[in-house]
């Protein structure tokens, strides 16, 4: 058994708010590492947020904000989320940070050193009218720049190369000496794939942006984000010397790393980040214990959307519910390691079923026949005279299964295994019927079974804390227990002989622990809870007639929804994806900007927006937008006509686009 933990959480892109998929992971994370506090381990948590890239530095211009300054404010809703969830992480790393530039900086050296490196080129196609490159999805036949009606040139990007193809029989043999490197099976059965498939060399700097980590000795190469971003996990425990360091890689120590992911990116952690890794002189003993890959959650049946994501805000669920009701649903309801739904009608149910009424009631009952049967003094009962009946068998045997399986990280398992003794408590209650021994007048048999139950309830208050830890201390103050108190070396968790309770002591106030709601005021909450459908933009006609744009645009959330239409209304407005290939501001407009947006069609349209007031033209130029493509011409006098709108939100200086993923080909429909 490890005696010291040290567990990470991918760290988060701050272009985006907290969501219910980042919770996922950060709550996993952080009940793994209460289960590893719990059994005496040393253990600690990482998490953070990923600040560099050409993603972000848009994000910022957009947001008319500097890199730093943008990304200062969004990782702090990130830092800000994860008490709200009781997820108290260790450590929380921003890759600007000068502590995770330095230590980026020193891996990269070492990996170069190492000739892991070599600086070469990539090729494409460059406009210098617009100075920069472009596909060939983006040319019109003859590899003519539709805005500048000129041939483009094949330009060549300095780069360095990371020698990942070399790195293929040492991941193979890596993946298959140890078969937990990459979990679950079905995961690692993908990577080797994958692998076999054979593997190109990667191109891990870029000239063309400058937000991202410099590379030494060449500041005009910054890193690939991925490089930098998988450093995270490194850097964050700082240089040699640190104590920090004892977590990973510790040689010769009883230490266990586990990378916590979801699927969307095991590829660059079970594959970029053991070849980074052993390139910089690390041996295969050195590496992290396992890349786990969690799946991805469904909401009520629905991918997540960025508008969906909007309603299904982690922090408000918790908020209303607690964060143990949340905690608990994500984490016992979606099997971990596979895909999942996040159901809030089963929430209500797992909530009545599982907390109520399995693990409050049994509490409860408890308490009260307590209070009625022994005057509220907690019987004094030798540990030897416990009815082994409930506290023997099967209970044990879940008791220690449930170790198992936090050990293997099957969290709903142990979930369920915890449950089930809480199961099995209930059932001993109405089998041992106290209340029958009591009209017998068998004071030692009710104090036999009172006190079974009490340490029955102790022990699950430990069992139940890595998922419920708020309500596992108020458990533990209502059984008259002192709050856990978690040490090094000190394993809580229930063993053969163990015992929990003091005897005698004095119960604490009774109160439920999961107060039930009748129908109504479930599914009150229910309505308050559930995404409502996304709710259409204004149409251009409830658009302030102050604004001469070109531009939907909604300056407030409180803008009544439009009356309901037909299928056959909406699928009249062509709603198109637009690449901006030109912009330009409007000689004496200063709210207008005169667009040229590839739809996919010959030639580009002109789309007059009133975008001026947030977005500088060269700031558009390149971007994914939403056009309405078929309204009708709008004059705005002297030749400026506009053929098409481009769909944002917000007051006219600090607008947002409609956007769309970047592998959009122009034109295609939206529906
Ligand atoms: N910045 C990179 C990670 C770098 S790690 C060195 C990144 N960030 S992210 O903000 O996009 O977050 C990705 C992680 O969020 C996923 O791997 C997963 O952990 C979590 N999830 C995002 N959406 C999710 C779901 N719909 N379901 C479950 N988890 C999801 O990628």
């Amino acid at each position: 058994m490890p005696t010291r933990f040290y567990i990470t959480t991918p760290i988060y892109y701050v272009n985006d708010v907290p969501h219910l998929g980042h919770a996922y992971t950060t709550v996993a994370a952080d009940a793994v590492r209460r289960y590893h506090l719990v059994r005496g381990h040393e253990s600690r948590m990482l998490t953070g947020t990923d600040e560099h890239g050409l993603k972000i530095e848009r994000a910022a211009a957009e947001a008319g904000k500097t890199p730093q300054a943008f990304v200062d404010e969004m990782s702090g809703r990130f830092r800000d989320a994860w008490p709200v969830l009781s997820a108290r992480p260790d450590d929380f790393i921003h890759t600007t940070e000068p502590r995770h530039v330095a230590l980026t900086q020193e891996l990269w050296r070492r990996v170069e050193a190492n000739g892991g490196l070599y600086l070469g080129a990539y090729e494409d196609w460059y406009c210098v009218g617009c100075e920069s490159f472009k596909t060939d999805k983006d040319l019109l036949p003859g590899n003519v720049c539709p805005m500048h009606q000129k041939p483009v040139e094949k330009v060549r990007e300095e780069t360095y190369f990371f020698r990942l193809e070399a790195a293929q029989q040492r991941l193979l043999a890596l993946y298959r000496d140890r078969p937990d490197f990459i979990q679950p099976e079905s995961r690692r059965n993908e990577v080797v794939s994958f692998v076999e498939g054979g593997l190109k060399d990667l191109s891990v700097s870029r000239t063309s942006f400058r937000w991202g980590v410099p590379v030494p000795g060449n500041p005009a190469h910054v890193m690939y984000v991925w490089f930098d971003a998988l450093a995270n996990y490194w850097t964050a425990l700082g240089g040699p010397d640190d104590p920090r360091r004892e977590f990973w890689p510790a040689k010769g120590r009883d230490t266990r790393a586990v990378h916590l992911v979801g699927k969307d990116i095991l590829r660059f952690h079970a594959v970029y980040w053991p070849a980074f890794l052993l390139a910089a002189g690390f041996t295969e003993d050195d590496l992290p214990s396992q890349i786990f890959a969690h799946g991805f959650l469904t909401v009520d049946g629905q991918k997540m959307s960025k508008s969906l994501r909007n309603a299904v805000d982690p922090l408000r669920l918790a908020r209303e519910l607690g964060p143990d009701v949340l905690r608990y649903q994500l984490l016992r309801a979606i099997a971990f390691g596979q895909d999942g739904d996040f159901d809030h009608k089963a929430l209500m149910a797992n909530y009545r079923a599982d907390l109520a009424n399995t693990l409050g009631n049994l509490l409860q009952r408890t308490l009260g026949l307590t209070t009625k049967l022994t005057g509220g003094r907690p019987p004094r009962v030798a540990t030897a005279d416990l009815d082994h009946e409930l506290l023997d068998g099967q209970v044990r045997a879940l008791e220690a299964a449930a170790a198992v399986q936090w050990d293997r990280l099957e969290i709903h398992r142990a979930i369920e295994s915890t449950w089930a003794i809480a199961a099995l408590a209930n059932q001993y209650v109405d089998h041992a019927a106290p209340w029958t021994a009591a009209k017998r007048g068998d004071q030692a048999r009710v104090d036999v079974i009172l006190a079974t139950l009490l340490e029955a309830l102790g022990r699950l208050s430990v069992m139940v804390s890595p998922v419920i830890p708020g309500k596992a201390d108020e458990m533990r103050a209502q059984l008259g227990l002192p709050p856990l108190s978690t040490g090094v070396g000190r394993d809580l968790w229930p063993h053969e002989g163990s015992q929990e309770r003091y005897r005698g002591e004095a119960l604490g106030a009774a109160a439920p622990l999961f107060p039930t709601f009748d129908k109504d005021a479930e599914q009150a909450l229910l309505e308050k809870l559930m995404p409502k459908p996304a709710t259409p933009d204004p149409s251009p006609a409830s658009t302030p007639a102050s604004t001469p744009t070109s531009t939907s645009t909604s300056t407030s959330t409180t803008t009544p929804a439009p009356a309901e239409i037909t299928y056959d209304q909406f699928t009249a407005v062509d709603l198109r994806v637009g690449v901006v290939m030109a912009c330009e501001r409007v000689p004496r407009k200063d709210k207008l900007l005169r667009l040229r947006v590839d739809l996919g069609e010959p030639e580009p349209r002109v789309i007059v927006a009133g975008l001026a007031q947030t977005f500088a033209p060269e700031a558009l130029v390149g971007r994914r937008v939403v056009v309405v493509a078929n309204l009708a011409p709008r004059d705005f006098g002297k030749g400026l006509v506009s053929h098409g709108m481009v769909l944002a939100t917000g007051p006219s200086d600090a607008l947002r686009l409609a956007t769309i993923g970047d592998d959009a080909a122009p034109g295609s429909r939206l529906r």
